[in-house]
């Protein structure tokens, strides 16, 4: 039986500030050791564009609530037949079979296709544009740090005109109290205004990477999405985090990145003490434990 009700998390945006605490609130008890509320139910995972982190994140996720997660059969992903089907087609003929689905695809009318079908849907992740569950994990890891979110100063370093995540995490960011959003990015990589709030504390980095005073360095990193306007090496690699960079920051500064890193942040800088890479990735899996919770309305507050 299809449970056709609960929330759905098409973009940040869909998650009042009280939400984001009570779901950053249920990730610290799971990561407690709370026990996850029980939903027996099917996850469809509609990945049509790769994913290790996020799929697999919730696939695990689901999996501790006590249900199924579910793929999109792989001959979907080749041409066998006279040509690719719709994305469309396949959310129409298959995503009634499942209770919620999460869905990674540029396309926004796919997403809201998925909507049409009248179960809850998570974006994992569209294009350029956004990425809520992983913004969720990211500010969830500076909260880990700094207990809270007021007064933190933040240096978002990298392609800020194509990172999903970043996007997402920028609206995040507008229902808090942070102290700077620091933008070090190149002048043709900047967020376009919808990202952006009159309101929110952002600057502009003048010389590329300016890390000084920093308390979170949050490497968006160079997603290779923009292909048909390539950042030159040179370029890119005057935002590299390296070790040195990070001397800049506060001695207590963190290093985040929804990864994956390719050569954004130097090995050096990946080992340093101040890296929480891996810690982030680790402990997502709470986040998603608590938006599938969410998503099914099963959170108990
Ligand atoms: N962070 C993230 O979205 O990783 P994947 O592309 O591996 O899901």
């Amino acid at each position: 039986m299809s449970i056709k009700q609960g929330h759905s998390l098409l973009g940040a945006a869909d998650l009042a500030p009280a939400d984001v605490e009570a779901l950053l609130d249920r990730a610290d008890e799971l990561r407690a050791g709370a026990l996850p509320h029980r939903r027996d139910a099917v996850l469809g995972l509609f990945f049509f564009q790769p994913s290790v982190r996020t799929h697999f994140g919730f696939r695990v996720a689901m999996s501790r609530l006590g249900g199924t997660a579910v793929d999109v059969p792989e001959p979907y992903h080749r041409q066998e037949m006279s040509g690719e089907e719709r994305a469309e087609d396949v959310i129409r003929a298959v995503a009634s079979y499942c209770d919620a689905i999460v869905i990674r695809h540029e396309r926004p009318e796919v997403l809201h296709c998925a909507v049409a079908a009248g179960i809850p849907v998570i974006n994992g992740g569209n294009g350029h544009r956004e990425h809520p569950s992983q913004a969720l994990i990211d500010l969830y890891a500076i909260r880990r740090h700094y207990g809270q979110l007021d007064s933190v100063r933040i240096a978002m370093v990298g392609d800020l005109c194509c990172s999903r995540a970043a996007h997402s995490l920028l609206l995040l960011l507008r229902n808090t109290n942070v102290a700077e959003i620091r933008l070090c990015c190149p002048s043709s990589r900047r967020p376009a205004d919808e990202w952006l709030s009159r309101e929110a504390p952002v600057t502009l980095a003048k010389d590329g990477l300016d890390l000084s005073g920093i308390d979170v360095v949050y490497v968006a990193g160079f997603p290779p999405l923009c292909q048909d306007d390539r950042i030159d090496d040179e370029e890119r690699g005057q935002y590299r985090i390296t070790a040195p960079a990070l001397a800049q920051a506060r001695e207590d500064a963190i290093v985040l990145c929804p990864l994956p890193n390719i050569d954004e942040i130097a090995q050096s800088a990946v080992s340093a003490p101040q890296s929480r890479l891996f810690q982030q990735s680790r402990e997502g899996i709470f986040v998603r434990q608590a938006l599938l919770e969410w998503l099914f309305d099963l959170q108990v507050t």
